[in-house]
């Protein structure tokens, strides 16, 4: 099975990293959080339309809303990105709206089985891949050659978040950004269904004082160590 798991919280950086390393290995890179994102949109969407609050839509409407309009992956070359009534929705999928509801979402057991069997199928017809996500190397493909469980400080993360976003890093902002990152972990970390968990078997990777381009390379030695390429 040709699967790296890359799993952590909030603002690791594992999308950019996995996106980088499956680029190192010709592989394809799948961001199953997209999904979660996508799901919520859709959520969102409903909960507008009616005038109530997100988390009082139905999972199961939630899943067959996102059938009906076509939720699914389509590759870039390297990366799957989200499309939902055939339109590109990776802007869309993460806004702070998004960011916001993103967790109650995917604590859902419904929407996690629709998920789950989206990435298993892909996986299944023969991709080679790196996957992030929260619960990849636990309990979406417990049998990956290998796990990383990417982490790093509070700070460094908001530090990143804040970056990426083209905002500056100031200490207010890195407060608030810090606790924002914190409140999602905790109901990421919390909830009953597939938390956000290390893996006994996953290699624990702190990016804390890594540059980029050491933890992706970090990442695809230990791939050519386990004979993966
Ligand atoms: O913001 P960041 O890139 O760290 O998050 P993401 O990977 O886009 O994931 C967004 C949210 O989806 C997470 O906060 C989790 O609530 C959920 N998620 C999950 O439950 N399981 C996964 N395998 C991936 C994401």
């Amino acid at each position: 099975m040709n699967i790296i798991a890359l799993d952590g919280p909030s603002a690791s950086g594992k999308s950019s990293t996995a996106r980088a390393v499956a680029q190192a290995l010709g592989w394809s890179h799948l961001d199953s959080g997209a999904l979660y994102r996508g799901l919520t949109l859709v959520a969102l969407e409903i909960a507008s339309a009616r005038g109530v609050a997100a988390d009082s839509v139905a999972a199961r409407e939630i899943v067959d809303a996102a059938e009906g309009r076509g939720l699914q992956l389509h590759s870039d070359g390297t990366t799957f990105l989200v499309y939902l009534d055939g339109l590109p929705k990776d802007d869309a999928v993460r806004t702070p709206e998004v960011t916001a509801h993103v967790s109650a979402v995917s604590a859902m057991p419904d929407v996690r089985m629709w998920v789950d069997h989206r990435m298993r199928e892909m996986v299944h017809g023969g991709l080679k891949v790196v996957i992030d996500g929260r619960d990849i190397g636990s309990v979406v493909f417990p049998e990956a050659p290998l796990k990383v469980f990417l982490t790093a400080t509070p700070e460094a993360r908001a530090s990143r978040r804040l970056s990426q976003r083209g905002e500056e890093v100031d200490i207010p902002a890195l407060e608030r950004e810090s606790g924002v990152l914190a409140e999602r972990d905790r109901k990421d970390s919390s909830r009953e269904v597939a938390p956000l968990r290390q893996p006994a078997d996953a290699l624990l990777l702190d990016s804390t004082r890594l540059s980029f381009q050491a933890q992706v390379d970090w990442i695809v030695g230990k791939a050519k160590e386990r004979g993966l390429v």
